[in-house]
């Protein structure tokens, strides 16, 4: 097994903080890079952990940060557009900078986190950006592998969470009639992927599309998470044209609970899609949300 320095961009996110453990159980020596970075508080003085403060969109904290490092994951992401941090400076302009520097950086190991679903010709900016990102990061790093998971959950995660607030509504509405197929896949299973990709062997995939065990449908996803909350309501079926037109209104609020992208999202299936890398080739077998649910979504 390689022992050189790992640094994890994002580092501190949901999905950055369960690789940060993993490659730390791991023994590896891993760099948590952050525009705020701190150390998780589980971390003990055995940890081979560090710090670096860096912005993806500043050249000159990317190099200081990738100073003697083997490995990269670049795990930053960008849900929602806020004045002039928009999704083509991080997930396209930032994802090639990045890119660029570890090459320059003779760095051996790229891991660039992006998400199932990305399409150049998709309405939605997001998943436009993560499409131009992918195949810029590709352009700069050749060797580099992509990642993308379906949507992540996990103890604390914005996924769980916001289905079981859902739960407190006497009348729940579904996007569309809730037919969209989802594959959620816990965030340490993604961790343990980067981990093994990570492992000294070289991946047999460039692109890999990690779903967890189990495919449902979104209304049965939250048929699942209602029932073991002990919280029984009802579904509402609501046509997209009427989320879009919420959308437009709810998008101009500060924090925007809902955005065009996010509807976007939920009306294309969301699984893993063929001939790419799995979990299977990674000799991980993914958990499904419904044994993790005691654990990720404890009731209160
Ligand atoms: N969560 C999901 O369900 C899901 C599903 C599929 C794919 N993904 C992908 O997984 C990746 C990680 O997502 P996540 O949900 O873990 O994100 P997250 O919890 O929002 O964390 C984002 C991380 O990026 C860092 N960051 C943000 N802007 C930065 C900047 N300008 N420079 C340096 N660091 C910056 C943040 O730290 P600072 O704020 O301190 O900089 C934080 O560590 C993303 O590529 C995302 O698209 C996530």
């Amino acid at each position: 097994m390689s022992d050189g320095l790992i640094v994890v961009f994002g580092g501190t996110g949901f999905l950055g903080r369960a690789i940060i453990r993993e490659l730390a159980e791991a023994g590896r020596r891993v760099r948590i890079a952050a525009r705020h970075p701190v150390l998780p508080d589980w971390a003990s003085e055995d940890d081979r952990l560090e710090l670096a403060t860096a912005d993806v969109r500043d050249e000159a904290s990317i190099i200081a940060a990738l100073a003697g490092a083997s490995a990269v994951v670049n795990a930053v992401s960008l849900y929602v557009e806020r004045g002039r941090l928009d999704f083509d400076t991080i997930h396209v302009q930032a994802a090639a900078r990045l890119a660029r520097l570890a090459r320059q950086a003779n760095i051996d190991n790229l891991i660039h986190i992006s998400g199932i679903g990305v399409d150049s010709e998709s309405p939605s900016a997001y998943i436009r950006a993560r499409a131009r990102g992918e195949s810029q990061v590709i352009t700069a790093f050749p060797k580099a592998v992509l990642l993308r998971p379906s949507v992540l959950f996990g103890p604390n995660d914005a996924f769980l969470t916001s289905l079981a607030s859902l739960s407190r509504l006497p009348v729940i509405p579904l996007f569309g009639r809730g037919r969209t197929r989802l594959q959620p896949v816990h965030v340490i299973d993604v961790a343990r992927a980067v981990t093994r990709l990570l492992g000294g062997h070289p991946p047999a995939w460039r692109l890999y599309e990690l779903g967890g065990g189990e495919i449902e449908d979104y209304r049965n996803l939250l048929e699942q998470v209602l029932a073991h909350l002990h919280r029984p309501c009802r579904l509402m079926p609501v046509p997209f044209p009427i989320w879009r037109g919420l959308a437009t209104v709810t998008a101009r609020l500060p924090n925007a609970p809902l955005t065009h992208d996010q509807i976007i999202l939920m009306q294309h299936d969301n699984v893993v899609g063929e001939h790419v890398g799995t979990f299977s080739e990674l000799g991980i077998d993914p958990r499904t949300l419904r044994e993790s649910l005691p654990e990720c979504l404890p009731r209160r």
